[in-house]
């Protein structure tokens, strides 16, 4: 697609259309391991207060739920972060179609239970063999480890992320106007949407 060229989706004129487009491209970064929205980047709260984000891997979206589904190693930082302070966010941009998102909610994580188990189920073998690292991810090396061999010693450390959505707010670029709208859900779901200034 091109960055500027006629092929361009025209941007979608109702708030309505504007939130089913970025539900559908969200879904694409899902299923689409090219798609720039497979990788967004994470940011949660440190435990000293600094902000803090990483790439991850978009595994799951479940739009009419409004949760996004992503994998880590329960040793990583950014699971005691959430355990401290589950609100978090994703920030996705999408060069071709001219639209950053940025989703936030609430986190929850998920060890052993149906969720974690039926996530770990359905990971390739080349995913699950990211788990068994020794030492715990972060840790000071004097060199980096040997990549592991047994990808079943990874079960005890895989964690699922499953991010409540409760706010999106979407910024799509164009010449003839940049379009700006943000998302609210309250805690029954009710759906509040403005356009906002670019
Ligand atoms: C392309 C890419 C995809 C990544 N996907 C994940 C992922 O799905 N889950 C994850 O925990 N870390 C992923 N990482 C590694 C994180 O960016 C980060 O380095 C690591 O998780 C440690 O972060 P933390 O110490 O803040 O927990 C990915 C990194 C890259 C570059």
């Amino acid at each position: 697609m091109s960055r500027g060229g006629a092929d361009r989706p025209a941007a979608p004129a109702t708030l309505d259309d504007t939130l089913a487009w970025a539900f559908a491209l969200v879904a694409r970064g899902v299923a689409d391991r090219r798609h720039p929205f497979h990788t967004p980047a994470l940011a949660t709260i440190g435990l000293d207060g600094a902000p803090q984000s990483r790439t991850v891997v978009l595994r799951g979206l479940d739009p009419a739920a409004r949760r996004l589904r992503l994998h880590t190693d329960a040793r990583a930082g950014k699971v005691a972060e959430l355990a401290a302070e589950p609100r978090a966010a994703l920030l996705f941009y999408d060069a071709g179609a001219q639209l950053q998102l940025r989703l936030s909610g609430r986190a929850t994580l998920h060890r052993d239970d149906a969720v974690a188990g039926e996530a770990w189920a359905t990971s390739r073998d080349f995913s699950r063999m990211c788990y068994a690292i020794q030492p715990a991810p972060g840790q000071p090396v004097p060199a980096p480890p040997a990549a592991p061999l047994d990808s079943a010693a990874g079960r005890p450390h895989f964690c699922v992320v499953i991010l409540h959505l409760d706010r999106l707010e979407s910024l799509h670029l164009a010449a003839s106007g940049h379009r700006r709208a943000r998302f609210d859900w309250d805690a029954a779901g009710t759906l509040a949407a403005t356009w906002l200034v670019p």
